[in-house]
């Protein structure tokens, strides 16, 4: 039996732009998904998760295409988390040259699903390391990240960046444009406050809105670019630990992503709430639509704002997390 764990993360800039070639900055956080595998019959996969919303729940799967699990989440969630996994004992088969190796999977989470964080990333990663090594097979953090990217590619129907897993599979700061993934070096103590609205965005729907947009409006495409530009502009002020300078620019990428049609009102009231508040600067995080957004605020005065905001579901601070996988003791 084995159990690995790997980080959600925030997008200090860059979502949706990443998809079309521009950089992006996600960061790990100190949320994780721990998963725990172990062997058994052969040709079996059988899922047990919990929590894996804040309100969290158990599902039993057995693979069965029919068997639709009851579950008080919305079921596409659950039958994507179920793809993520399967995706990603399906690597770990792949890598032991073991086809057939039966396992059973338990999940844990403390990153709510489909809210920006980057929960599916995270479990994917989780997974792959545990079923690896389960199977007698160590592979590095960039070779699990590329495996792991695989995967959500196939479930996200070819619409995912390599940001969210390179990033949950090496941890810290790391900038990702196209297929060059890099670690950064040096990454200041970001203070990070995440406001959830309890819900979530599907990540597919909302790419695919962008990508119409870009293709009908050339200033759709030109906002894309923009984004690039402001991820830029926050790699020289997060080199120079310029949190003034940092907050402006994610205040900026909030609003292209806005211009682009990925907020939410409840998002936009967080963002506002936190700006309020006195934070840096504010901004959705991940697909959008619902979900979190995420502030830059060293005081308690974003979180105690955000926890009496309307449409805010909780509120807490999320320190970078500068380690990605890693074997925890069973
Ligand atoms: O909401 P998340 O954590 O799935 O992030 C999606 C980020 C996008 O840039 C919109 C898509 C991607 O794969 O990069």
């Amino acid at each position: 039996m084995v159990t690995s764990s790997a980080p959600g993360k925030v997008y200090l800039f860059g979502e949706h732009a990443v998809v079309y070639g521009e950089p992006a900055v996600p960061c790990a956080i100190e949320r994780r998904a721990t998963v725990t595998v172990e062997t058994s019959e052969p040709g079996e996969l059988r899922v047990h998760a919990a929590d894996l919303t804040l309100d969290g729940f158990t599902v039993e799967y057995n693979g069965d295409p029919d068997g639709h699990p009851d579950v008080d989440v919305a079921t596409p969630l659950v039958e994507a988390g179920m793809a993520y996994i399967q995706g990603a004992i399906g690597q770990a088969r792949e890598v032991a040259d073991a086809p057939n190796a039966g396992f059973e999977v338990h999940v844990e989470s403390d990153i709510p699903l489909g809210a920006g964080l980057g929960s599916s990333a995270a479990v994917v990663v989780a997974a792959i390391d545990a079923a690896t090594r389960e199977l007698g097979v160590e592979l590095t953090a960039r070779e699990i990240a590329d495996r792991a990217y695989r995967v959500e590619h196939d479930v996200q129907d070819g619409q995912a960046s390599r940001a969210d897993t390179f990033c949950s599979a090496v941890g810290g700061a790391v900038r990702v444009e196209g297929d060059d993934c890099r670690a950064i070096a040096d990454v200041p103590e970001l203070p990070f406050v995440i406001g959830y609205d309890g819900g979530e965005g599907d990540t597919g729907k909302l790419v695919a809105g962008v990508r119409q947009l870009r293709e009908t409006y050339d200033f759709a495409a030109d906002t894309v670019e923009a984004i690039g530009d402001v991820v830029r502009s926050g790699e020289d002020a997060l080199e120079a630990d310029d949190f003034e300078e940092l907050g402006k620019l994610m205040n900026f990428n909030h609003g292209l992503l806005e211009a682009l049609g990925v907020s939410s009102r409840s998002l936009d009231a967080m963002v506002w709430a936190a700006r309020d508040a006195g934070a840096d600067g504010a901004k959705l995080t991940g697909a959008g639509g619902g979900g979190c957004i995420v502030a830059l605020d060293a005081t308690e005065r974003t979180i105690d704002a955000l926890k009496y905001t309307p449409g805010c579901e909780s509120a807490f601070r999320a320190d970078l997390d500068t380690e990605g996988v890693r074997r925890e003791e069973a």
